[in-house]
């Protein structure tokens, strides 16, 4: 099979290691994507919001499925111009994606098929957006309605940042306050059938302690020694396959991958948010624990063949990542810095760990930062304390000039395991 990869983050390369170790998969190409996913496939120049340019390299390559890593080409329809073109794809169409581009539209699928979530207002003026504020009192969730690349959420127990942050934005949501751990769990999904894969835990803070600013993601691990083991099935039954009959019902059919951001609430699961795509850190652990090879679940779901599909199949070894993120993210990120010790990680640490790149580029023979992500240090053990231990020491071989990362990933859930 040939395939070709949409994106350019971690998680991109997190799916391409996965198909390069595919054996079905036969040629692996990835636009425009980085520095290190060029030591797996072979990178083209596209424009991934044009879905025409898109289109037309999957035709010109050959491809037999192509896979669109990012929620912004999704929303913009990229999917239905492949699809169009007559090659098979994984993601959604650009009317579906909409339960990740607008959060209005998210709560309205979830009121139709009876999927518990936070109680919440759309606002379009201060005086509404003040009057939700108060309705739900402190701590405040004042959330931009489109895409925001993750910082587009304002959590806070101050009144005016709340108000601040809602007048910013054309049209806000602002929801009652969800207290309690948060899980990702991704569905594969063909429209029909839904394939629940393993829960991960993402770590949204910039900063340890889950202090600091909402970022895209510091780091994650997987799996969950606390949830409940019931918890995917329950999840599957209560929101993943009510969501995904009722996207069917409405004339959007949605196929590809449904994230579900979930918080475990004293009253039971609800849902925090739908993604439209894989989730970029956590796809970098559930992939490294999946076995079953990637390329045929995702075409089975690309044409509406995944309920012939054998269960997958998962490794019993942790898996946890660590995001190293350039001075300055979730701000405007300094670039252009060497980054350092790569080779040191391919030899020393391969293969429990390995460094997947997010915003890196080749400059001669350096590989430099080129964002505000910049790697996704990944490591599997026995268990989550030596997935630890492996990924932190393969981040300490890492050298860039002024960079972050968080020393807490997956620690307390290390510490319930032992
Ligand atoms: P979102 O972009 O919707 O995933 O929101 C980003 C982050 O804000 C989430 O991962 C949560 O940590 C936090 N958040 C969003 N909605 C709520 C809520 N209703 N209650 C508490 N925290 C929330
Ligand atoms: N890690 C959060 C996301 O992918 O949206």
């Amino acid at each position: 099979m040939k395939v070709l990869v949409i994106g350019s983050g971690a998680r991109e390369h997190a799916l391409c290691r996965s198909l390069s170790l595919d054996p079905d998969v036969t040629a692996l190409h990835c636009a425009p994507g980085n520095a290190g996913i060029a030591e797996v496939a072979e990178l083209h120049q596209v424009d991934a919001l044009d879905g025409g340019a898109v289109a037309a390299l999957a035709l010109e390559l050959g491809a037999e499925l192509v896979i669109v890593g990012p929620e912004a080409p999704l929303v913009a329809g990229v999917a239905d111009a492949v699809r169009e073109a007559g090659v098979p794809v994984f993601g959604p169409s650009g009317e579906a994606a909409q339960i990740e581009g607008s959060k209005a539209f998210a709560k309205d699928v979830m009121a139709r098929a009876g999927v518990p979530t936070a109680r919440s207002y759309v606002c379009t003026n201060a005086q509404e957006a003040a009057e939700a504020l108060d309705a739900f009192g402190a701590p405040y969730v004042v959330k931009d309605d489109g895409l925001a690349a993750g910082k587009g959420v304002v959590v806070t127990d101050d009144l005016d940042a709340a108000k601040a942050h809602a007048a910013a934005c054309d049209r806000v949501v602002i929801e009652e306050f969800l207290d309690g751990p948060e899980v990702s769990l991704f569905a594969i999904t063909d429209g029909q059938t839904v394939l629940p894969l393993q829960p991960a835990q993402d770590f949204k803070r910039a900063l340890d302690g889950d202090e600091g600013p909402n970022t895209g993601g510091m780091g994650a691990y997987s799996p969950l020694p606390w949830a409940d083991p019931k918890l995917v099935d329950e999840v599957l039954q209560t929101v993943l396959q009510p969501t995904v009959d009722e996207m069917r019902r409405r004339g959007t059919p949605f196929s590809g991958l449904l994230y579900a951001g979930l918080a475990i609430t004293s009253r039971g699961v609800r849902v925090i948010e739908f993604n439209a795509r894989f989730g970029d850190p956590e796809t970098q652990v559930v992939l490294a624990r999946l076995k079953t090879p990637l390329a045929g679940v995702l075409l089975a779901a690309a044409n509406g063949t995944l309920a012939d599909l054998p269960p997958l199949r998962w490794h019993d070894d942790a898996a946890v990542t660590v995001v190293v993120a350039s001075h300055n993210y979730p701000g405007t990120p300094r670039t252009g810095d060497p980054i350092t010790g790569l080779d040191a990680v391919a030899t020393e640490d391969a293969p429990h760990a390995y460094v997947l790149h997010a915003g890196t580029k080749r400059a001669g023979d350096d590989v430099v930062s080129a964002g505000g992500r910049v790697l996704s240090v990944t490591a599997t053990g026995a268990d989550l304390t030596q997935a630890r231990e492996r990924a932190y020491a393969a981040v300490a071989r890492i050298g860039l000039d002024g960079s972050q990362h968080r020393t807490d990933i997956a620690a307390k859930a290390a510490d319930q395991e032992a």
